[in-house]
């Protein structure tokens, strides 16, 4: 059978996991965070004493294709190490970000985020889900919201989890991760040509929701 897929990409801190976990849970849809696997693969490669650019690129690429990872509960694991708030850190956003511009660890990674598409069908959020990883899916959203609001989000996750940020070094992280994203030769962020744009500047996530449920609705 064909498995649907809704595909959520979007810069950092645009608030696509949220939507997306939410949607999935909504539609009882499975949920794939692919910037989870870029995260745990630098963990790993930090781990292993690998300096993430390219003169590691192929090391770093071999232990991706055999990440021992998996998700439950709202845990993940890397092997038996318990890996998910390590990997929720801004340097580890920051490390995700420089080894996803290694095309071999890109490529390392396909079939692992394709195997996640399962009946009753896939909600996945990053930043190629509908440009690279599924061109096929019937529903693409391309997400955005202001660099302001996104820091905002982010310092306020932070600071809930107990962590303290600075408003203005969280901006220029983001921006600079974008900026290395949107800029990279391989997959690079970039709305997939049928996608659908959502600003969720001035949203709640409630309302996000409903419109790509009401988009959902519409296209069955
Ligand atoms: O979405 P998240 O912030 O967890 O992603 C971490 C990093 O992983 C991103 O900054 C991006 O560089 C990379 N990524 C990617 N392709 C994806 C998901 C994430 O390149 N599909």
């Amino acid at each position: 059978a064909h498995v649907p897929v809704i595909c959520v990409d979007g810069p950092t801190a645009s608030g696509k996991g949220t939507l997306a976990s939410e949607l999935a849970s909504r539609l009882g849809y499975h949920y794939l965070d692919s910037g989870a696997l870029y995260r745990i693969t630098a963990f790993a490669a930090v781990r292993a004493g690998l300096a993430l650019d390219v003169a590691h690129e192929h090391s770093i690429a071999k232990m991706a294709e055999t990440l021992p990872v998996r998700f439950t509960g709202g845990q993940v694991l890397l092997g038996e190490l318990d890996v998910t708030d390590a990997i929720r850190t801004e340097e580890a956003g920051m490390n995700a970000s420089r080894v996803s511009a290694l095309p071999a660890v890109r490529t390392a990674l396909v079939a692992l985020q394709q195997s996640f598409r399962r009946l009753p069908g896939l909600v996945a959020d990053g930043r190629d889900m509908g440009t690279v990883i599924f061109p096929d899916a019937p529903l693409k959203v391309y997400l955005t919201a202001s660099a302001v609001q996104r820091a905002e989000r982010r310092h306020k996750q932070l600071i809930s989890k107990g962590i303290s940020a600075k408003l203005a070094d969280l901006r220029a992280d983001l921006e600079a991760r974008d900026l290395r994203d949107s800029s990279r030769q391989v997959a690079p962020l970039k709305p997939a040509e049928d996608a659908l744009l959502l600003d969720n500047s001035g949203q709640s996530i409630e309302e996000s929701v409903a419109q790509v449920v009401q988009w959902w609705e519409r296209k069955q």
